[in-house]
């Protein structure tokens, strides 16, 4: 019963068609802002979505504002009017970090997962607008203007942290999109050598895993053929600088190590070991580096047969 009424928000905002027209002027808008500051590719870039760092940027700062704007509604409550203020200033700094690595992220989404970003960043705007106001105000000694500002934005971004868990747990924002089965364990023959071109990017089969197969410089490179954002099929994708570009939102991806160098995608690309037995690439997942203690039920997971 809570459930489905907890599902009802993000189903109606899912539903609106009118939202699109906002969203598709607001990516305007952020294009040409993006363009005007030169943060439409190479570092930059990667560092708003997080590339850096492995992982989403924006998750890093959202606990920010939440965790401060709880602590000062407790700071409220037992009177304590300086540090109230100071954690409404805090929460303010996330907010505005959060706000920048969101609205980075959100223009490489789509239909659904678009219109509640869309919402959810609306919430996040008058959240901040209110917080702002009330910190301004305790600096102005109107303490109780600003206490009672914090309690009408305390809602706002809950139901706004809420539509961040959908976009997360229903639309997969921001979590990493390919397989990492460790399959195949042995090499499979995937492809006659004389198939693959110099420098053009094949599809291909091993096992049950998709994979896209590369030749460039003399060697031939496997990579998982998803891209760890949204899944965007990399073997209909270039090579661009030695690195292959997804072709829906252009993550570029290190041949040898999957690395993504420059976004929205942060996570790696899996790899496949490649050799070629008798006139036939074969490939396998590249072994695992054996983390767990010797015995345990990990280490028989990830062990690789030669
Ligand atoms: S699916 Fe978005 S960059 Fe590849």
């Amino acid at each position: 019963m809570a459930q489905r009424a907890l599902d009802r928000l993000p189903d109606a905002i899912e539903g609106d068609g009118r939202l699109d027209r906002a969203s598709h002027r607001l990516e305007q808008g952020l294009a040409f802002t993006e363009n005007l500051l030169g943060i439409t590719g190479g570092r930059a870039r990667g560092f708003l979505h997080g590339v850096w760092l492995g992982h989403p940027l924006h998750p890093v700062f959202t606990d920010l504002p939440i965790g401060s704007w709880t602590t000062a509604l407790v700071l409220d409550l037992t009177g304590q009017r300086r540090a109230a203020r100071a954690a409404v200033g805090v929460g303010l700094a996330g907010a505005l970090a959060a706000a920048v690595t969101g609205l980075h992220d959100w223009q490489h989404t789509h239909d659904n997962a678009r219109r509640v970003g869309l919402v959810h960043g609306t919430l996040n705007t008058l959240a901040f607008a209110v917080y702002g106001w009330s910190w301004w105000q305790r600096g102005r000694g109107h303490h109780l203007r600003g206490r009672i500002a914090a309690l009408a934005g305390y809602p706002v971004i809950m139901v706004s942290g809420f539509l961040g868990g959908a976009l997360v747990y229903r639309h997969r924002i921001g979590v990493d999109h390919t397989d990492r089965r460790l399959e195949p364990r042995h090499f499979t023959r995937v492809m006659a050598e004389h198939d693959l071109a110099e420098k053009s990017p094949r599809r291909a089969r091993a096992g049950d895993v998709e994979i896209v197969l590369v030749r460039a410089d003399g060697r031939i490179h496997a990579l998982e053929n998803a891209c760890p954002h949204l899944r965007g099929p990399l073997s209909q994708g270039w090579l661009r600088d030695g690195a292959l570009t997804c072709p829906w939102h252009g993550s570029r991806f290190e041949l040898s190590t999957g690395v993504s160098l420059n976004g929205p995608a942060s996570a790696p690309v899996p790899c496949f070991q490649t050799r070629v037995r008798d006139g036939w690439i074969e490939v396998r997942r590249a072994p695992v580096a054996v983390t767990a203690p010797p015995g345990s039920a990990l280490v028989h997971q990830q062990e690789v047969r030669p």
